[in-house]
């Protein structure tokens, strides 16, 4: 299925999710969480996203979404479910469907999958059963107390905090774990898996001995895995033993506290990332609780993926020493890319979060990181620049990586972000700003000029310096961010996604014709912004398989970049020109009559551009030196081109279009 509705894994059936996606009403759902009132087609209400006192929260029944005039956010109903209550695309499926009471079917599955499956639930339920094993032996017998929850009180944690992340402590004996779970007849293959107990001298064997042992939760809560901490100071064993990668447990993706912090995180806007198990746990009971752990490694792009889910702010707070702030630096352009704004802390005097914090207080502990945080990207260069010390050509390599780094702010989202950076950044380096900016905007280009390899340079330029223009603040879609071109690339795909299945004559289709010139001019050639050129091939392919494509068919794909695009193009403006008004002298026409006159004019705007650029072409092949041969031949070309431009100019003189 081309527009991957179904995921693979979701293992809901097509049947359902079109038994669902039939009876969402956009209305209904966002209603169940904000006052709705009637304006007009329109609904309005307080958005749910930010905080405001007058509604610009609107809701279009046509149009099936919702959009903020107020913070820019909009979508589809999935979407806001998504958003609101954080589900992932199939957990807001099986939302819906509870709502609208729809027997969820669900597909076949592979052999292999069912046995995958199999594992992951047994793994999920060995680990509850560890869990709840581990708490009891903590809280509930002699060794443990004594041992254990002494250690832990030692520490500061309360029983209250080691209850509520289920913290709990393997005892010192071989198999005290491992008979238990044998008992249990839980299967010796899965408990191996599970990291939870080795097969030694040919007896099942705990793996965590005398360890304490911190539960690892999934963003339902559920058990992924353990991190087991020694007690003894040994320099023989590791200080943590964490479970293996298996079926459920993937260190890429875990973020230690993401279940405890979610809420919080929403709350506070900001997401703070600690190194340990034991920061999260000291922060949480210190009230400071939108805080994730990520095991000591650097960020993955699966941990910035999560992060970004609940929040744009990531404040990274590690300890001051060089291997934290190396930790802290590593990887770090990744989360510029995902569109963080990365602030960094670093603790003192050899502390980590949670000695600091209980050595100072949860009240010091705050002013501390309000008083201390960085800018990253600032911070990483003056950490540079102290390293680069009187070596130029060590200042010259860094000028360069901080253009880079700068460059991959997304511009249209943060200009005004981008522009400060340049502006301290270049204090900092002592290099002027508008040499900096010259050098941002060459990384951008070579950027646009590697993704649209087709676009020549003077196009990205101009096309660069049109999207500098500062929209309005408080719309970021506001459509001043685009390009004529841009818009007219927009109009089309609209056009194809609204009116596609109209009858463009009496052998085709608009969405065949569309596709019939396209490819007379190739796709690529015709359309250079990527994101909208997939969208039409997506719109192709599910056309072609007789499937019956709609823009309703693309607000509900999983994939939200792809189902945010298509919001918003049904959201660009698009009034009827004047003109048309006055040759139809009085008939209002809506885009529904005209639809054929929009399609028209959209193809023969790109047709154009296209010709113009070949024309260009032709023009600097001109300008090198030729054989008279030579020469002649490119001369053919041009007029060649120059007739078919007017053809089509004289065509547009006679339709108006935006
Ligand atoms: N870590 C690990 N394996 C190790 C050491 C560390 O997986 N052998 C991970 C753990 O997730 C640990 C984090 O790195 O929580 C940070 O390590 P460290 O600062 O040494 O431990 P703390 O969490 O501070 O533990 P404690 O306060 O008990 O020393
Ligand atoms: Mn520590």
């Amino acid at each position: 299925m081309p527009c991957s509705i179904v995921h693979l894994q979701s293992m809901i059936s097509q049947n359902t999710i079109q038994q669902i996606l039939s009876r969402i009403d956009v209305v209904e759902i966002v209603g169940s969480y904000v006052k709705l009132k009637k304006r007009g087609a329109n609904y309005l209400g307080l958005c749910p996203f930010h905080n405001e006192k007058t509604p610009s929260f609107t809701v279009s029944p046509a149009k099936e979404i919702y959009k903020c005039f107020g913070c820019g956010k909009s979508g589809n109903s999935i979407g806001f479910l998504m958003d609101l209550e954080k589900y992932s695309y199939v957990e807001a499926l099986r939302w819906l469907a509870n709502k609208y009471n729809v027997e969820i079917e669900e597909t076949e599955t592979s052999p292999e999958q069912k046995i995958q499956q199999q594992a992951a639930d047994s793994l999920y339920i060995i680990n509850s059963f560890a869990q709840k094993f581990f708490s009891d032996y903590l809280l509930n017998t002699e060794e443990g107390k004594d041992i254990g929850l002494s250690y832990l009180k030692e520490r500061g944690f309360t029983e209250e905090t080691v209850k509520k992340f289920q913290i709990g402590f393997n005892p010192e004996a071989r198999d005290a774990f491992a008979s238990a779970a044998m008992n249990a007849q839980y299967n010796l293959e899965l408990l191996q898996k599970s990291g939870l107990v080795t097969v030694r001298d040919e007896r099942p064997t705990d793996n965590y001995r005398g360890r304490i042992i911190f539960p690892i939760h999934n963003q339902s809560g559920k058990v992924l895995g353990f991190g087991a901490r020694i007690l003894k100071t040994n320099d023989r064993a590791p200080k943590y033993i964490n479970t293996p990668e298996n079926e459920i447990y993937v260190k890429s993706k875990i973020l230690y506290g993401s279940y405890f912090a979610r809420q919080a995180i929403d709350k506070a806007d900001e997401c703070l990332l600690v190194e340990g198990y034991t920061d999260v746990v000291s922060l949480h009971q210190a009230g400071i609780e939108n805080v994730v752990a990520s095991g000591g490694t650097s960020l993955t792009p699966d941990q910035l993926r999560l992060v970004k889910k609940y929040t744009d702010n990531l404040t990274i707070i590690y300890d001051g020493d060089s291997a934290g702030i190396k930790a802290a630096l590593r990887g770090m352009d990744l989360a510029f890319e995902a569109g963080l704004n990365v602030k960094l802390v670093l603790i003192p005097d050899n502390e980590d979060p949670d000695s600091y914090v209980n050595k100072v207080g949860a009240a010091a502990f705050r002013e501390f990181i309000a008083a201390n945080k960085k800018d990253f990207i600032l911070f990483q260069l003056s950490v540079s620049l102290k390293d680069a010390g009187a070596d130029s050509s060590k200042k010259s390599a860094l000028v360069n990586q901080v253009a880079e780094t700068i460059s991959k702010i997304n511009k249209a989202e943060d200009f005004t972000r981008q522009q400060d950076y340049i502006q301290q950044c270049a204090e900092l380096l002592r290099i002027e700003e508008g040499g900096l900016h010259t050098l941002v905007n060459k990384f951008i280009r070579e950027r646009i000029n590697k993704e649209e390899n087709k676009q020549s340079r003077e196009e990205a330029d101009a096309a660069f310096n049109q999207s500098q223009q500062p929209g309005d603040a408080a719309d970021d879609n506001n459509l001043l961010l685009f390009n004529k071109d841009e818009l007219q690339e927009r109009a089309m795909v609209r056009c194809l996604l609204e009116f596609g299945l109209k009858q463009w004559n009496e052998e085709q289709t608009v969405a065949q014709h569309i596709f019939t010139e396209a490819e007379a001019n190739n796709f690529d050639e015709l359309i250079d912004n990527k994101k909208l050129l997939e969208l039409m091939k997506f719109f192709k392919a599910s056309y072609d398989e007789g499937l019956e494509p709609t823009a309703k068919t693309f607000l509900y794909n999983e994939n939200l970049e792809l189902s945010t695009l298509v919001v918003n193009l049904m959201d660009d403006q698009h009034e009827i020109s004047p003109n048309w008004k006055e040759v139809f002298e009085g008939k209002i026409n809506t885009r529904e009559d005209l639809y054929k006159e929009e399609v028209f004019s959209c193809l023969n705007y790109l047709k154009l551009r296209k010709i113009k650029r070949l024309m260009d072409e032709n023009q600097r092949d001109l300008e090198k030196h030729h054989t008279s041969e030579e020469q002649m031949v490119l001369l053919q070309v041009h007029q060649h081109l120059k007739k078919a431009e007017i053809e089509l100019t004289q065509q547009l003189g006679t339709v108006i279009f935006r």
